[in-house]
Formats: structure tokens, C-alpha cells, sequence
């Protein structure tokens, strides 16, 4: 006969285990209903937000929207900032601050802090936790803190397909080419050169390919066997309902 201290025990790990599972199920229903997309735009009003976009719950900072633009079918995730100009509530001109391209996946955490331009091309997917800007405090004024010092902008452009690894950070300035591969906890500035890879802090060129050497210096791997077993394009294109250009395969 179990006593009514160990009864109270099982209740109260009842009432837990089922807590758990209400907040769980709670909270995937706020993700889900507090998603941002031009559908349900909740409290913000993106200059653009293309058809099948959207912006995870929770957001991170996002203000002065009416500046960003984002394209069709890209994923911003969770907690990633987006901000346009100093602070909210500014007029900041005709042209978009930030301009996000269609078909880009910004990983969890990540910042884009424009005060000037920044603008990301087609297909550009990012690590979580990088940091992307085009502004910086300057110090040149040794009698002034250099928080309160006006700060130096310079665009920063990312082409079209890159893919920046987690914690990289992207400077004021910085351009890079098509297809450039930032390596994880680089730190970039000036200009990257397309179909490159850049590694360290500050980001070298340690891998770029060009029509007559091919890649340079050569992989240390092989490339990946595009499809397991007789799984055929269409059948995989089908399966992740993307429109999956394979390797080799014409545009
Ligand atoms: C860059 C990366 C893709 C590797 O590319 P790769 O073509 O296979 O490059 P290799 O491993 O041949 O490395 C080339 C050179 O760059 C260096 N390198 C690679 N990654 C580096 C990094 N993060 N920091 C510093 N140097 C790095 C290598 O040491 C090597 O230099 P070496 O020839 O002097 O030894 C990989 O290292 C990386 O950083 N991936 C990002 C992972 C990530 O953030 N994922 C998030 C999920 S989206």
C-alpha cells in the first residue's frame, strides 16, 4: 500500500511530465502562429517579403523594416537581427537599407546591421551566429568615448550562392564574389574574388578555382556521390520540395 508521501511523489511527477509536454506543444504552436511572413506579417512591415518567406519566432531585433527587403523562399532563423540604420523610427532615404535575396537561409542568431547597404544575392546561406556589417564606431577622437564617436560605413555585397560558416564575421566594406566560401570564425574584409575560400582572421584565399586550373590547390577529398543508391533527381527534388540543381546537371 503506497503511502501518501510516495503517492504525492507520483502525482507530482505526473503533473510534470504532463506541464512538459503542454509547454512544449505550447511553445510549437507560438513558433508556428508567431512566424513573420507576408502572409502574417504580425507588427512588421518589410519594404519586400517575398511568397514563401519567412522569419522563425522568436525574431530578433528588426527595425527600420520599411528599409529591408528580403526575396522569395528564403529562412531567417531564429533570434537573427536585421536592423536598418541606428535606431528605429528613422527616415532613412528612397533605397533599402538591407537587401536579402530569394532562396538564402540566415542561420539562428546571426546580425545584419546596415547603416548604409548591405546586400546579399540569391541562394546565399549563412551559419548561425555570423555577423554581418557595414558600420564601425570610430576612435579617431581621443577625447570621446567611442561609443559616442559618429560611426564609418562602407556597402557590403555577398554574392550570389556563397555560403558563410558559423561565427564568421563580415566587415564594413566587404565584397564578395559568387559562390565564395567563408570559412567558420573568419573575419572578412575587401574584396573576395568569385568561386573562393577564405579562411582566418583576417580571411585569406586558401582554395579558388578558375576555368584553366580548376581549383587550385586541389580538394583533399572527393566530392560527394550526388544521389544514394537509384533515388533519381526528380524523386529527390520531389522528396524535399526544393528545386535542387544537382551537381552536373544544366540550369
Ligand atoms: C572551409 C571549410 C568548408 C573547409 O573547406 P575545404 O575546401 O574542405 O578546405 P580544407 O579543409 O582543405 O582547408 C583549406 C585550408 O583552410 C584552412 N581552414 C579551413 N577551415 C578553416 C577555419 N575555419 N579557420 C582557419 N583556417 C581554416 C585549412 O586548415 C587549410 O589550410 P592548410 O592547407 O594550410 O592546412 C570548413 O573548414 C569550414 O569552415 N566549414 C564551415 C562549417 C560551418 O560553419 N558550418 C555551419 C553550418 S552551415
Amino acid at each position: 500500500m503506497p503511502n501518501a508521501s510516495s503517492l504525492l511523489t507520483a502525482v507530482r511527477a505526473r503533473g510534470r511530465r504532463a506541464a512538459g509536454r503542454l509547454v512544449h506543444r505550447g511553445w510549437t504552436w507560438v513558433q508556428g502562429v508567431g512566424a513573420v511572413s507576408n502572409q502574417s506579417p504580425g507588427p512588421y512591415r518589410f519594404r519586400e517579403l517575398g511568397d514563401g518567406t519567412k522569419l522563425a519566432f522568436p525574431l530578433g531585433t528588426v527595425f527600420n523594416e520599411q528599409w529591408i527587403t528580403i526575396g522569395p523562399f528564403s529562412i531567417i532563423g531564429e533570434r537573427v537581427t536585421i536592423s536598418a540604420g541606428f535606431v528605429p523610427g528613422l527616415d532613412l532615404g528612397d533605397e533599402p537599407i538591407v537587401r536579402i535575396g530569394g532562396g538564402c537561409v540566415i542561420g539562428r542568431g546571426s546580425h545584419l546591421v546596415g547603416h548604409q547597404s548591405i546586400t546579399l544575392g540569391d541562394d546565399v546561406w549563412t551559419g548561425p551566429f555570423v555577423y554581418i556589417t557595414d558600420t564601425a564606431h570610430s576612435y579617431h577622437d581621443t577625447e570621446l568615448p567611442i561609443g559616442k564617436q559618429w560611426p564609418r560605413n562602407e556597402p557590403v555585397e555577398i554574392g550570389s550562392g556563397s555560403w558563410i560558416g558559423t561565427g564568421a564575421v563580415i566587415l564594413p566594406g566587404a565584397k564578395l564574389g559568387r559562390n565564395v566560401v567563408v570559412a567558420a570564425n573568419s573575419v572578412v574584409r575587401g574584396e573576395v574574388p568569385d568561386f573562393a575560400v577564405v579562411a582566418g582572421a583576417p580571411a585569406k584565399v586558401v582554395r579558388s578555382w578558375s576555368e584553366a586550373e580548376g581549383w587550385q590547390p586541389p580538394f583533399r577529398h572527393e566530392p560527394p556521390t550526388a544521389l544514394p543508391g537509384d533515388l533519381t533527381a526528380d524523386q529527390l527534388r520531389e522528396l524535399i520540395g526544393w528545386d535542387l540543381r544537382l551537381p552536373g546537371e544544366e540550369a
